[in-house]
């Protein structure tokens, strides 16, 4: 009675991770794509006040116009673009939706999406979804995970329709250099292709980097659409907004698809959208600054377990570890250690990635302490017999 359309996805495999965790009572969960920290108290209180004000009925789909005017504002400010707020820019429940609206309404059946392996598996999904094809280009973990623009240029068929680029990335923390992106940019000029850029972890960059988003090179409104989110840079995950930024031809069509699965985003947390968009960002700061000081930890412990090795990653808040001297398929690895250590973590196999390992640290410093604590040691005593690679 199902449709193949969804049949032809898997359901996420890090649910049987979770499945095995909740046997233990002392995991430690550093397996999260989420901010552990509390949502700023006066972006609750907005939201708050949003409900006690009565504003629970629907909201302008394209979102609510002063939300939509902060976040042109603050385009053209960080990035030197203009969009208009009316017709350019689109509020939808997380970045999430954001991203499956520019898949569905810009892929055709049999069309090409070029995705960047190790990748955030979504992107899988909402290729599949589209009934388009996915083209896989590798990226390599000697060269910290930055695409080669000229292997995306190489995978471009008459067919491609779109590229979808993650930077700051997300699993493997990789920042990509101006120059990359300017390539890519380029090419797809060039090659008459979308790129769907993913820019929800922006704000989290580290060592005095500043991220360069792809919309800030000139001319790029008919080739590239913007995905971006309120639910890491504010610790707002479960307030669900996100937001489109693309060009008024694309936006009026993209609305359809919005209109027809939300309506609109949550009206209550656009209003604490706005409030957190308004108010002071130290918040931002304090909380970039925590990352990347757990970050330096996580990193250096996790090179210090034998047969493990990790490059600094300079954003977003995980670390990509290489297992791949250990011998053993990375789902192999994270099971072990969820019941040797009670530890958890995501294997890169499910980022299409083999070799590898995801170790979030959203995460407090004596959880990060504990849990390397504990893998090195469970490493260590790991049976030879787990070897199989
Ligand atoms: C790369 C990437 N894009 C998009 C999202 C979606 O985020 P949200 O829907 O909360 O904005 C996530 C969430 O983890 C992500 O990691």
């Amino acid at each position: 009675m199902l449709a193949d359309r969804i049949l032809s996805v898997e359901r996420s495999p890090f649910y049987s991770i979770m499945d095995l965790a909740a046997k233990r009572g002392d995991c430690i969960y550093l397996h999260l794509g989420e901010p552990d920290f509390i949502t700023p108290k006066h972006i609750v209180e907005a939201a708050k006040s949003a409900l006690d004000e009565g504003h629970t009925h629907y909201g302008p789909d394209r979102g609510i116009p002063e939300l939509r005017q902060l976040i042109a504002e603050k385009i053209e400010k960080e990035y030197g673009t203009r969009y208009d707020w009316e017709d350019e820019i689109m509020v939808t429940a997380g970045g999430q939706a954001g991203l499956h609206i520019a898949v569905m309404a810009l892929a055709n059946p049999g069309d090409e999406i070029i995705i960047l392996v190790p990748y955030y598996p979504p992107y899988l999904v909402n290729a599949k979804l589209a009934d388009a094809r996915p083209v896989f280009v590798e990226l390599k973990g000697e060269e910290e995970f930055i695409p080669d623009p000229s292997d995306i240029e190489k995978a471009i068929t008459s067919k491609t329709k779109a590229i979808i680029v993650l930077t700051p990335n997300n699993p493997t923390g990789s920042v990509y250099p101006e120059e990359t992106l300017q390539r890519i940019v380029q090419i797809a000029k060039k090659r008459d292709i979308m790129v769907i850029s993913d820019e929800v972890y922006e704000t989290l960059v580290y060592d005095g980097i500043r991220h360069k988003s792809l919309i800030s090179f000139p001319d790029t409104k008919e080739h590239v659409v913007q995905v971006n989110s309120f639910s890491k840079i504010y610790a707002m995950t479960g307030l669900r907004v996100g937001y489109l930024a693309a060009s008024q031809e694309k936006l009026l069509q993209f609305l359809k698809y919005h209109h027809t699965v939300n309506i609109s985003a949550n009206v209550p947390a656009q209003m604490a959208c706005v409030t957190a968009m308004k108010g002071p960002q130290d918040c931002v700061e304090e909380m970039r600054g925590a990352y990347q000081k757990r970050r330096d930890l996580i990193v250096e412990r996790l090179n210090d377990i034998p047969g493990v090795s990790c490059f600094t990653p300079k954003g977003a808040f995980y670390a990509f570890a290489d297992i791949r001297e250990l011998g053993i398929p990375s789902l192999d690895l994270v099971q072990y250690l969820v019941q040797e250590a009670g530890v958890v973590l995501t294997n890169g196999s499910g980022f299409g990635c083999e070799g590898f390992v995801r170790v979030s640290y959203a995460a407090n410093p004596e959880s990060i302490e504990e849990a390397m604590d504990r893998m090195k040691k469970a490493v260590i005593r790991m049976p030879a017999a787990m070897k199989k690679l």
